[in-house]
């Protein structure tokens, strides 16, 4: 089985992101992040591509547009399904063991059918945002792993690494 995954941090009032930013600073989440989903195919809006600001190395950059043509160092879909049914070829013709979206609303609403693992950084603070994490009924998952982390002079508040999976 493909896995398809989200991976996502997100406040306890769901926000996850305010003009075009993360809305925390998080050392620890981000090495988490880059730990992931190195060498695997992640999949992001192209908003959430202009805010990271650059192809990531090490990953497959796929990015969904309809405005941008070409990226250098990373691939454009005009929809979500082509950027996933590419991804999906990928992962049988080349060994890639998994898609991972990362972002942001857009993208996260049009696929939260399809997952099978969520990857939530659940980040201990209501916050102001204008970019939301849909709400999600986690009675039909499985919570495998939680790992805390504790608020400190590089970690904004305290957060929780919680991955549920289905099958
Ligand atoms: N906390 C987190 O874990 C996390 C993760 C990622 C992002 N974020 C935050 O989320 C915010 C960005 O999210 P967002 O919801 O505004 O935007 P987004 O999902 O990153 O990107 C939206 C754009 O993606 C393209 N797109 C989306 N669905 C499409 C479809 N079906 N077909 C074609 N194109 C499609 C469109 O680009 P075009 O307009 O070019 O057509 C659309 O404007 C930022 O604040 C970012 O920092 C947070």
């Amino acid at each position: 089985m493909i896995v398809i995954s989200h991976v996502v941090a997100l406040s306890n009032n769901n926000v996850i992101g305010i003009n075009n930013n993360l809305p925390w600073s998080l050392k620890k989440d981000l090495a988490h992040f880059k730990v992931y989903t190195t060498n695997k195919i992640i999949v992001m809006g192209r908003k959430t591509f202009e805010s990271i600001g650059r192809p990531l190395p090490n990953r497959l950059n796929f990015v969904v547009s309809k405005t941008i043509k070409d990226i250098e160092g990373a691939h454009v879909f005009t929809s979500t399904e082509e950027a996933l049914s590419n991804a999906n070829n990928l992962c049988v013709e080349n060994g890639y063991k998994e898609i991972v979206i990362i972002g942001g609303g857009y993208l996260f609403r049009e696929t939260l059918d399809i997952v099978n693992k969520l990857v939530l950084t659940r980040v201990d603070c209501d916050i102001d945002g204008d970019v939301y994490y849909p709400e999600i009924n986690l009675e039909s998952w499985e919570k495998t792993s939680s790992t805390e982390h504790k608020q400190d002079s590089e970690n904004e508040y305290d957060f929780k690494v919680i991955v549920f999976e289905k099958n």
